[in-house]
């Protein structure tokens, strides 16, 4: 049997180009993804550009029947973990969804996992266990805390695993923390495709410039930032997905690294770019890349929001070797093309 990945939510927005990346580094993938915020159609875009399908199984991680038979079925070289539910506001209305998709489908996953014996994961954390920045910019170091079930699901399991490698340290583990992911694969057949009305300010701007909505909310114009709102560090889904190849090959590679003796480790690594850019430089970058006016009000503050957070990008760089390549320019086009696309 081919030493394989399993990517958990590879139909999803940034699992099917992290699964485009492996691929194309010589990686066999198994997908398995419950479809319930993506089309099992991706598979087929991945494979019109990497040449190559992914193998694909529609199921849920917290089947832990299912996850025990892909695990004697293949030969799972390592997890590489996206599935979960991220829409804050859903989680506020409904808590015990998250727990329940998140939390106890990682559990699950994990059981299985150490029941295979297969002990090396990637897993999708995000800038969201910061909370409220304390300084900026914010190093891996920063205290940890969460302000939505969300972000709480994410705390929870990054803890979790924290004591799943005290209790075996043979786990070789990192926690990937996510920045604001933006952008779509150059070629425009996959990106972010979000069902019913965007929670976030990427998909929501490329909306309105495609005529889909008429204006944007611009949630407060009175932060304490240059022009007075929101800054975020965006980074292009590309750019991420190198990041989850690099930390890939080191949880696997042990050896190639420099200082490594221990038989596992457990990382902490920002994902982002180490600069941020306002909602209003997002508009203006987004006009410009899509030649579209994109009308806005301003409007009172979103709730739970923080004024600016980017990331220390200094961690990622020393321990896997990568950085982020690519611009706010190249984030709209790329966006922009995957949306025309997606138009017809
Ligand atoms: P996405 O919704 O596009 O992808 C997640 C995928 O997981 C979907 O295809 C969904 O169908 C699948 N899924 C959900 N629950 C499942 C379950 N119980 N069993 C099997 N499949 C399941 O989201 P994304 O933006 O690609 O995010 C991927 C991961 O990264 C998530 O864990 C998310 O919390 C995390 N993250 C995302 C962002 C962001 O802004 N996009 C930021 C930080 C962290
Ligand atoms: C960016 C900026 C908004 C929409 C969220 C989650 C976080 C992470 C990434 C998963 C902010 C402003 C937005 C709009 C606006 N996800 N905005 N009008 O809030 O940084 O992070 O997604 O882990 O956990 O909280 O991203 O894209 O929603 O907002 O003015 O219609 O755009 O106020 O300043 P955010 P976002």
């Amino acid at each position: 049997m081919n030493p394989t990945i399993l990517v958990t939510g590879g139909t999803g927005f940034i699992g099917s180009h992290t699964t485009v990346l492996l691929q194309e580094a010589g990686f066999q993938v198994l997908i398995l993804d419950n479809l319930s915020n993506s089309d099992a159609q991706v598979t087929q875009a991945i494979a019109t550009i990497t040449g190559q399908s992914p193998q694909f199984i529609a199921g849920d991680i917290r089947d832990e029947a299912l996850l025990t038979r892909i695990f004697a079925e293949n030969n799972i070289q390592a997890v590489v973990h996206f599935a979960g539910l991220k829409a804050v506001g859903e989680s506020v209305a409904e808590p015990l969804l998250y727990y329940d998709n998140n939390i106890h489908g990682t559990n699950t996953l994990l059981r299985a996992m150490k029941k295979a014996a297969v002990k090396t994961l990637l897993f999708s954390s995000s800038a969201t266990v910061y909370g409220e920045p304390q300084a900026l910019p914010l190093t891996e170091r920063h205290p940890l805390s969460s302000t939505n079930p969300y972000g709480h699901s994410k705390l929870v399991i990054e803890q979790m695993l924290g004591y799943v490698f005290q209790s075996d340290p043979q786990w070789r583990i990192c926690n990937l923390r996510y920045f604001n992911p933006v952008g779509a694969h150059p070629s425009g057949l996959i990106g972010e495709s979000p069902r019913g009305i965007p929670n976030n300010l990427m998909p929501y701007i490329m909306q309105v410039a495609a005529g889909q909505r008429p204006k944007l909310q611009v949630f407060g114009d009175d932060y304490p930032t240059p022009d007075g709102t929101g800054v975020r560090d965006y980074i292009h889904v590309m750019d991420l997905a190198a990041g989850h190849l690099a930390a890939l090959q080191r949880l696997l590679n042990p050896t190639a690294q420099t200082s490594v003796q221990t038989p596992g480790e457990l990382l902490n690594v920002n994902l982002g770019t180490g600069r941020g850019y306002s909602v209003l430089e997002m508009i203006a970058a987004a006009e410009k890349a899509t030649g579209r006016p994109i009308p806005y009000d301003i409007c009172p503050r979103r709730p739970g929001d923080v004024a600016s957070c980017w990331a220390s990008t200094d961690y990622a760089t020393h321990v896997l070797n990568w950085r982020a390549e690519r611009g706010l320019e190249q984030m709209c086009a790329d966006a922009w093309r995957y949306t025309q696309k997606q138009q017809g």
